[in-house]
């Protein structure tokens, strides 16, 4: 079954130049282009200027890649605070492209691009969909959203870039998803993780088996997944699953991606893009290894430079397998926003997600519901059951998955298991709890 798969490397000469660097030439590139980013981001953006004085520092103090740790941190809230585009460092006539987060909690973040952001961004767009076993000639089918959120752009210049033929179906109407893929015979598709399941019971629904399409590698991301997830969307439909990472604030997707023939965590493109890993409470820089708060600063970027952003996402870092001089960010199985702390216990929905898709019967679709009773936090988990899964099975699968987790993260929830095709489906990112405790 695996046979029709792309899960090779690419060869050698195919990778960029920078794939291919020693450790040393990759250090003495990173500093050189940090040293000129910390300069262009003092020099023209008002907030670096502020900070960097505030903590008595220079964009010239920094002689080595490790001074980069005495550098302030850039948060969500300084780039809200500098709505609409004050953290510009480039003239607005020179900013080709405007991206911003949908901005439910608060304002939008804006970030912009330079042509030759542009460039770059295609450029480890490419990259990482060749690592994830593309090749020019390839159908890109991209179900990433387009518009402000920088899935569905960033994977198409990226495709373009490489080489490929894109089909730029965008986010929703779930159907015409099906039948575009049968009928254009794609060998990659792009899309978030939670989504890729809503296509593929589509797909069932239509009665076509989905290891028939011509599907063979898919490049997921914007959302947390986990290893259970991966076997499940591998089996259902015959295909790679990769993972790739990123974030607008720092540039999109392809800050980081998985090499399909190892599927051993993310390779930071760290040619573009410096990571750190920090404690999130005394703000330390942690060594590789230990897991933290991803922090980004990005290398090359001329409108918007970013220094030592707080990702809130965590994971941890290790040395590169794939591309041996870059090194690996485990995939993101939770960031500290999506945290819920259930009586004292921290708990993060990928937690839960695993324990399900343990459970037999339960179908990968799934919900949180947090509410409170006698003013206690309580936890409901709405899962559906598997279409083939026998009805006296379900109170079973209730009671394994309420022991499960009372086992492994060592608090009560409570299972209740719906009938197939009952909770909402995803179009893109999925948003996993709701929240009534205030209500
Ligand atoms: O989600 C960019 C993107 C688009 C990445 C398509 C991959 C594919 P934002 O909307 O700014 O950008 O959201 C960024 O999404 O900080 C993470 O919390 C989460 N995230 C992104 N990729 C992954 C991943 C895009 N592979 C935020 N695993 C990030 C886990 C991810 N979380």
């Amino acid at each position: 079954m695996t046979a029709r798969r792309l899960g090779t490397a690419p060869p050698a000469d195919e990778l960029d130049p920078a794939e291919r660097m020693g450790v040393d030439e990759l250090h003495a590139l990173q500093l050189r282009r940090l040293q000129a980013t910390l300069r262009h981001a003092y020099d023209n953006v008002a907030l670096y200027r502020r900070t960097f004085d505030e903590a008595g520092i220079a964009p010239d103090d920094c002689r080595e890649l490790a001074d980069l740790a005495r550098f302030p941190f850039t948060t969500k809230a300084d780039l809200r605070q500098a709505y609409p585009f004050g953290m510009f460092a480039v003239p607005r006539e020179q900013v080709r492209r405007i991206h911003a987060s949908s901005g439910t909690t608060g304002r939008p973040t804006v970030v912009g691009y330079t042509q030759r952001d542009i460039d770059i961004w295609s450029e480890v767009m490419a990259r990482s969909i060749r690592a994830s076993g593309g090749r020019p000639g390839h159908r890109v089918h991209v179900a990433y959203g387009y518009g402000l959120f920088t899935g569905g752009l960033g994977a198409h210049y990226g495709a373009e870039k490489l080489g490929c033929t894109v089909v730029p179906v965008s986010g929703g109407m779930t159907p015409r998803q099906v039948q575009l893929i049968t009928d254009f015979e794609p060998e990659i598709i792009m899309v978030t993780p939670s989504y890729m399941l809503t296509i593929l019971d589509e797909f069932e629904r239509q009665g076509i088996d989905p290891r028939s399409s011509s599907l063979r590698v898919g490049i997921f991301g914007a959302e947390p997944w986990t290893e259970q997830m991966r076997t499940e969307i591998e089996q259902r439909a015959d295909i790679d699953a990769v993972d790739i990472y990123g974030l607008s604030e720092v540039m999109g997707p392809g800050v980081a991606n998985e090499c399909v023939e190892t599927k051993d965590g993310l390779h930071v493109w760290e040619d573009h893009f410096y990571p750190e890993v920090i404690d999130p409470i005394d703000e330390h820089v942690l060594p590789d290894g230990e897991a933290g708060e991803l922090v980004f600063t990005s290398l090359t970027k001329e409108a918007l430079p970013i220094i030592r952003y707080r990702t809130r996402d965590l994971t941890r870092l290790s040395p590169g397998t794939g591309r041996p001089s870059m090194r690996r960010m485990e995939k993101v199985t939770g960031r500290s926003d999506d945290m819920i702390i259930l009586r004292g216990v921290n708990l993060f929905p990928t937690q839960i997600e695993e324990l399900v898709l343990r459970t037999p019967g339960m179908a990968p679709h799934f919900q949180l519901v947090l509410s409170s009773r006698e003013r206690m936090d309580h936890l409901t988990v709405r899962v559906e059951a598997r279409p083939d899964c026998p009805a006296d099975r379900r109170d079973l699968a209730a009671t394994e998955l309420v022991t499960a987790v009372k086992d492994n993260v060592g608090v009560s929830i409570e299972c209740v298991v719906e009938d197939p095709d009952t909770l909402e489906r995803s179009v893109g990112k999925l948003v996993r709890l709701v929240d009534n405790r205030r209500k």
